[in-house]
């Protein structure tokens, strides 16, 4: 996506408010996707405003799927059945999301014609042979420019595998689950490190058994997924910017209602205990297995926290925000990250050379970045490079900032979160 507008950020001393955040995009995805794939109709509501998930569901439209979406962010599907999609006429459109162009391929290789997806610019340079590899020992026969869409998937009936991913991926687990729903025999996925497990409580939520032990998943193929009705929680992801931003400056106070607390997304909160802010969080619901409540950041002092390899999976969408925290003072280091430099933009370098623009001691490493706060930065300008996630790390950042910064790009934060930059102005004092 081209850097088209800017957006200009207003320096702050704290941030102060009660509020809900959209739906969880990561959840919204694999709702739709299971919901096309399943008997009967599904009702979604809090389905994730952002352009991503409307890909998921444009691309299910021209397969076939009936999809109403209203303007209050409810969707219905018309289930297709298993081996109900149709071709489409069209390549698919994936946009900006690498979640519905890996997780369609997984239903893709398991349908009895061709399909091929396209992405934008950013998501044509993301390594697609992730998710290649695996549906191709399932039999799927896929085209594609050296491991880079477009994707050309030539679907068949696909044999069960059991397979061992080199990179922690929750998209390639998806797509192999997804594609093991249409295969003859039981697939098992053994992740190196766990990740994020919404397409296993999505699969369980629409009556489909599956088997978790440790770090294996196993589905058996043929079952079919029955349509539901679900509720889906907030997106932690997007609420972590306002966490992050009360953590970062003192005398703030951000509580964020109906926000999704699914353990395999939380690792956030600990980073943010451990840099000084005082956080509360209160379960207050659990609906479809994805637990959700309620979390109140205050923030108190600025400390150093080390972000270890290990954690990383936890927290992997978290980092760009993660970086803002040291912004107006204390430290941050990310290490065993490299996985950043194969997001919607090379997260380490669009962020390096961002903090660097607004006057921000920031270092790049090969796997990671440290954030050297001390005192406020100057402000400046800081380009986002088309990707949504930066963008709003350098708003956080710049709150802080002694002069007013534009943050170039800022209108990719339509892919996860339409409307931070108003929700900003409204909260930040
Ligand atoms: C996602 C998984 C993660 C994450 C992405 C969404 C998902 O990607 O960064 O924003 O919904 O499964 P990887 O699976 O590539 O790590």
């Amino acid at each position: 996506m081209p850097s088209l507008s800017a957006a200009t950020v207003t320096p702050a001393r704290s941030v102060r408010a009660t509020l809900q955040v959209p739906g969880d995009k990561s959840i919204s995805h694999r709702y739709a996707l299971l919901a096309a794939l399943a008997d009967g109709p599904s009702h979604l509501t809090n389905y994730a405003p952002g352009a991503d998930c409307r890909s998921t569901l444009s691309c299910l439209a021209q397969l076939g799927v009936f999809v109403r979406e209203d303007p209050d962010h409810v969707v219905d599907i018309v289930g297709a059945g298993l081996g109900g999609l149709s071709p489409s006429r069209d390549a698919l459109d994936a946009g900006n999301s690498g979640s519905t162009m890996r997780m369609l391929a997984g239903v893709l290789a398991g349908q009895t014609f061709t399909s091929t997806i396209v992405g934008d610019e950013s998501l044509s340079r993301r390594p697609m042979r992730r998710v290649i590899d695996p549906l191709t020992r399932m039999g799927a026969r896929i085209e594609a420019a050296d491991g880079h869409a477009p994707l050309t998937i030539h679907g068949t009936a696909l044999r069960a595998i059991a397979y061992r991913p080199d990179v922690p991926s929750a998209q390639v687990k998806s797509a192999v689950l997804l594609a093991g729903l249409h295969a003859a025999g039981t697939t098992s996925v053994t992740e190196p490190a766990r990740t994020r497990d919404h397409t296993e409580r999505a699969l369980a939520a629409f009556g489909v058994a599956i088997d978790v032990d440790g770090l294996t998943v196993s589905v058996a193929g043929d079952q079919r997924p029955a349509g539901q009705a679900l509720t889906i929680p907030g997106d932690f992801s997007s609420a972590a910017f306002w966490m992050v931003a009360a953590a970062a400056l003192p005398g703030s106070r951000v509580e964020i209602r109906d926000v999704g607390l699914n353990p395999t997304r939380t690792g956030l909160i600990d980073v943010l205990r451990r840099f000084g802010a005082q956080v509360e969080v209160r379960q207050t619901g659990t609906a479809a297995g994805e637990p959700s409540g309620t979390v109140v950041v205050e923030g108190d002092r600025t400390g150093t926290v080390d972000v270890a390899p290990a954690e990383v999976p936890g927290l992997i969408d978290e980092l760009p925000a993660i970086a803002a925290l040291a912004a107006h003072g204390g430290r941050v280091s990310v290490r065993g990250a490299a996985e950043l430099r194969v997001k919607e933009s090379d997260r380490i370098a669009t962020l390096v050379a961002g903090f660097r623009g607004l006057g921000i001691v920031a270092d790049e490493h090969a796997d990671g970045f440290s954030i050297e706060g001390s005192g406020d930065p100057t402000g400046g300008v800081a380009d986002a490079r088309g990707d949504h996630r930066m963008a709003m790390a350098f708003a956080i950042a710049a709150l802080t900032a002694r002069q007013p910064s534009r943050i170039e790009g800022a209108d990719a934060v339509v892919i996860s979160y339409p409307g931070f930059f108003e929700i900003l102005s409204q909260i930040a004092a």
